[in-house]
């Protein structure tokens, strides 16, 4: 590989995070203490989760419905063609992660889950081909999964992720085509060299499936998109600042970032640009090469709507920009040999949490920080209740979240009480009153860095976590004022901490 100067400070600067916040593996079988988190998911939040925890020294359980091969989750069931759209700086899960690319392929990324996995011994606390049905409390007030055979936790991380199986949504007269049907997620070892062939769906599966398509020499590539998405450039610089819009929300000013895409991004391609809808309220696609593709003539990119299938391909009414879906338009044949389903993933299911947790208005991702049920303080659902956000699903939060729940159990001054839970959701949801999303249904990555500063502040008990909260260092001096803090309420009769 050709020596490159940013890659090298890249390297550099990964080492310099690695050294300073990534915490120590525990000894191989050494005795982690309580609290002891029972973990649901071994993908990338699970495994970083459970990281941050050993690290730490608190005990955890990791529970992964699939066999080992699922380590990694959603990506370790993608194509290996599969890579980051978005820059990996944007996509360290956990500080021990070292990536030699900027945008790293499906088997990098899983192997970083596997190094930190084995890191951190974590093969001992994992119980793989354990699907969790419920999770509920014993008389103790401890955390029982499926059954108490497994353990009893002080805390839960659900983290079992927004894609779960692949969505194949059965076509009108899908029978009468003569071609290949196969899921975006399943190309490997597929052939599309001279086919024609054709993509549902207009997200990032889409783009992906394009780039396939475009790389294994296929004849002709429509992407048929029956709803527009932004598509912002491939830069983590345009990235990280479009990730700074610290309100969450549309804004006034939206209009800038919007028409700088149309006139200098979109540029001839407006047209593909949504009409009617603002960059800050669904995940925009990140892709530079797709404008690329269409420019040179090797991919068209079709709105509208699929009448039905017929042996040659999809019969489809392709509809002008601003025409809603399922609006008028003009039909034609869309010729195909392969059609690939890129219409995403059903969302896996978090019913095994108590019914009340779900309970209206506070259901998720109406949650204390989308994530922590107003009734349960001690579960965390990291990574799992999002809808739509600029910023990645990767990154510093899954320690800082993990870290909060921590606090939260071992420090019980700064446990959020279900009141105030409900008055902070309420303040946001006021706050974004004027979006035009729900306030919880589209963030931003600032957004979220200052709820966590908002939260760690308005509690004076957790001034002393908060080096520990988003770095994870300093834990020892604000765990030795606990001891005392308890040492206190206990003459007051009040309930001990874990530290003693
Ligand atoms: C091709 C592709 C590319 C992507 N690229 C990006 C990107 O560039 N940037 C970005 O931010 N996001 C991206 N994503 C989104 C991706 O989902 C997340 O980035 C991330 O991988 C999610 O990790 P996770 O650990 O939270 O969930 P998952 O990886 O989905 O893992 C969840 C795990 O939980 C397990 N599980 C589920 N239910 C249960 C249960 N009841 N009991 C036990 N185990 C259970 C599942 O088997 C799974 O292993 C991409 C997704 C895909 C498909
Ligand atoms: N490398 C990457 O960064 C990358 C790659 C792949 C996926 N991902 C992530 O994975 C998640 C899923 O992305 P995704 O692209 O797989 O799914 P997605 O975002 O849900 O997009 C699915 C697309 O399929 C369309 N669709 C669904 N059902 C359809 C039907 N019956 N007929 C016609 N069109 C249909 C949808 O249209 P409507 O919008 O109108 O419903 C949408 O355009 C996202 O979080 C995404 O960011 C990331």
């Amino acid at each position: 590989m050709a020596f490159s100067p940013f890659q090298w400070l890249y390297s550099i600067l990964q080492w310099i995070l690695t050294s300073i916040f990534s915490p120590d593996p525990p000894a191989p079988g050494a005795r982690l203490r309580r609290p002891k988190i029972a973990i649901v998911g071994a993908g990338l939040t699970g495994v970083s989760a459970a990281s941050h925890c050993v690290g730490h020294g608190f005990d955890v359980v990791l529970f992964e419905a699939g066999g080992k091969d699922h380590l990694g989750g959603i990506w370790s069931k993608v194509n290996s063609t599969s890579g980051l759209q978005i820059h990996s700086i944007m996509y360290r899960f956990h500080p021990g992660v070292k990536f030699d690319e900027g945008y790293p392929k499906q088997n990098a990324i899983v192997g970083q889950v596997e190094k930190l996995w084995k890191m951190y011994h974590l093969e001992d606390k994992t119980l793989f081909n354990t699907k969790v049905e419920k999770v509920y409390k014993d008389k103790q007030n401890r955390w029982i999964v499926n059954d108490p055979s497994n353990g009893r936790f002080d805390g839960v991380i659900a983290a079992v992720g927004t894609c779960g199986d692949p969505k194949m949504p059965h076509l009108p007269s899908q029978d009468k085509f003569k071609g290949e049907i196969h899921h975006s997620s399943n190309l490997d070892g597929i052939d599309g060299k001279g086919k024609k062939v054709t993509i549902i769906g207009g997200g990032a599966s889409g783009v992906e499936a394009l780039e396939w398509a475009v790389e294994t020499g296929a004849s002709e590539i429509n992407v048929l998109a029956r709803s527009d998405k932004w598509i912002v450039p491939r830069n983590a610089f345009v990235d990280i600042l479009l990730a700074f819009n610290i309100f969450g929300q549309e804004t006034l000013f939206s209009w800038v970032p919007e028409n700088i895409l149309r006139l200098f991004f979109y540029r001839d391609l407006k047209d593909i640009a949504p009409a009617d809808q603002g960059l800050f309220t669904e995940t925009p696609m990140v892709n530079s090469e797709i404008f690329r593709q269409i420019r040179q003539g090797k991919a068209k990119w079709l709105r509208g709507d699929i009448e039905d299938l017929t042996e040659q391909g999809v019969q489809f009414i392709k509809r002008a920009k601003g025409v809603p879906k399922g609006g008028p338009g003009h039909s034609l044949l869309v010729e195909a040999d392969v059609i690939i389903m890129a219409t995403g993933y059903k969302r896996p299911s978090l019913s095994f949490l108590p019914d009340e947790v779900f309970e209206e208005p506070y259901g998720p991702p109406r949650w204390y920080l989308q994530v922590f049920p107003p009734s349960h303080p001690s579960i965390c659902a990291n990574n799992c209740t999002y809808v739509n956000a600029i910023g990645t699903v990767g990154n510093y939060h899954i320690g800082i979240y993990t870290r909060l729940l921590l606090m939260f159990l071992v420090d019980p001054l700064t446990t959020p009480k279900t009141f105030w839970m409900k008055r902070w959701i309420d303040m946001t949801s006021t706050l974004k009153a004027l979006a035009p999303t729900r306030a919880f249904d589209f963030f931003t990555y600032s957004e979220l860095i200052y709820w966590f500063c908002f939260v760690v502040l308005i509690n004076p008990f957790r001034w002393k976590w908060a080096l520990f909260v988003f770095f994870g260092i300093g834990k020892g001096l604000p765990a030795q004022v606990v001891g005392h803090e308890d040492r206190l309420r206990n003459g007051l009769g009040y309930k001990k901490s874990y530290l003693d």
